[in-house]
């Protein structure tokens, strides 16, 4: 059977600190080693705010289309893939996962030789399937384009998931959760009765709170400027809270009155700031362990005192929460298909695609946790 080209919509990213603009685009048939994949759920990531609002920008081509926490089912297979059928329901991988490279086959990352900066805007043989109307290309950013109807995916950058799970909520394991959620097990490996604090209570800070309570953290301490946020991090298990711009009285810093409960075990950076990175880092007692997680602009640097990693504190990071993402996603799928993973908490708001710089603006704004894009069927 012939694939023809589809026309479709998708939000398109012009420029840096452009509204998207929601169009007609075509796609063109997946080529050997792809598939093309039909949308269901989509959800907004700060990272997708970061490419149009911070200088990571820089590092994409433009006109291109974001999204890469989806959820799709295959519409149609390259003329040599026989591994993944015509209505297999799967998530796209922003980093591939081969299984057959020398990155892919060792334990020391999860890093695969097929990602590289080129394969986050193009396809692996250098070249687009999107196209605009008027025969102009359009890219991707981050592997994905989870943000059009259709995407077309090499077949190492997807996991081929069970059908029964619901399309439009798994989308969020394909990001945030599996980001929170590894890097508390697999990066910093939380203790029992440890104590923890979580800076940015975002979805991937609620992710990692989800399983700093499920790793058995004592005292898990949200800090947010934002006190909207402290309600829904306490129904994800978080116990107390800071708002940084409100210390206690005596204490001129984080830092400070963390140290005052003589300092963490654990701390995680869920924004993407680097003073803030330092404040986390500041906050470990003896043994403790800083975990970056949010992406800062591109260029900034940490300042650190070096006599700390000298006694043994450890500042660290990793993306996927570090885990190979095939294990890491198939890991949380299952969890969630036995009821053991409530994506619920994490949805606060469902639009449609041609709404979708609303969703961008509430997330700018501090109004959502996640906001899932719903396409129609
Ligand atoms: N490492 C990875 O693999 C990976 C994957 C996905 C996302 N990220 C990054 O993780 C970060 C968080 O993503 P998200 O989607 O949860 O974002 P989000 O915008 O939903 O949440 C960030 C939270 O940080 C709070 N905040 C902002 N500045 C603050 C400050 N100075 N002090 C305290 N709180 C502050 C905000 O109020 C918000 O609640 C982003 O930088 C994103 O790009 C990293
Ligand atoms: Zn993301
Ligand atoms: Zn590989």
């Amino acid at each position: 059977m012939e694939t023809k080209r589809i026309k479709c919509k998708a939000a398109v990213a012009y420029g840096p600190k452009q509204s998207l603009c929601v169009e007609d685009i075509y796609v063109n048939p997946p080529k050997n080693g792809e598939i093309r994949v039909q949308i269901i759920g989509s959800s907004i990531c700060r990272s997708d705010l970061h490419i149009i609002d911070t200088n990571i920008a820089n590092d994409f081509t433009f006109p291109l289309i974001m999204g890469h926490e989806g959820s799709g089912i295959v519409e149609s297979v390259g003329p040599d893939v026989t591994d993944i059928k015509i209505g297999d329901h799967v998530i796209p991988l922003w980093i591939p996962n081969c299984m057959k490279c020398k990155l892919c086959n060792s334990n020391k990352t999860n890093f695969c030789q097929k990602g590289t900066q080129e394969t986050m805007n193009v396809m692996p043989d250098g070249t687009t399937r999107f196209w605009t109307m008027d025969e102009k290309p359009i890219y991707k950013s981050i592997g994905c384009a989870a943000f059009s109807e259709y995407t077309v995916m090499p077949i190492e950058s997807v996991i081929v998931i069970n059908k029964n799970v619901n399309l439009e909520k798994v989308c969020l394991i394909g990001c945030c959760v599996v980001t929170g959620y590894g890097n508390v097990v697999n990066v910093a490996k939380v203790e029992k009765d440890s104590s923890v604090a979580v800076f940015g209570l975002g979805a991937i800070g609620l992710a990692v709170i989800l399983a700093a309570k499920e790793c058995g953290a004592k005292r898990i301490i949200g800090v947010d400027v934002n006190e909207d946020k402290f309600s829904v991090a306490n129904n994800f298990g978080c116990n107390e809270f800071v708002n940084p711009m409100k210390l206690p009285k005596g204490f001129h810093s984080i830092q400070q009155l963390f140290q005052s409960y003589g300092g963490l075990d654990y701390t995680f950076e869920c924004i993407g700031s680097v003073s803030v990175i330092q404040t986390a880092f500041e906050s470990l007692n003896r043994w403790g362990i800083c975990v970056v997680v949010g992406l800062p602009p591109k260029g900034e640097e940490v300042s650190i005192n070096p006599w700390n990693l000298l006694t043994g504190q450890k500042l660290t990071g990793s993306f996927y929460g570090g885990y190979k993402p095939r294990e890491g996603i198939q890991y949380l799928v299952d969890k969630y298909m036995r009821g053991d993973l409530n994506l619920d908490l994490f949805i606060t708001n469902k639009i449609k695609l041609q709404d979708i710089n609303n969703g961008f603006d509430l997330m700018r704004n501090g109004k959502t946790i996640r906001t899932v894009i719903v396409f129609d069927k």
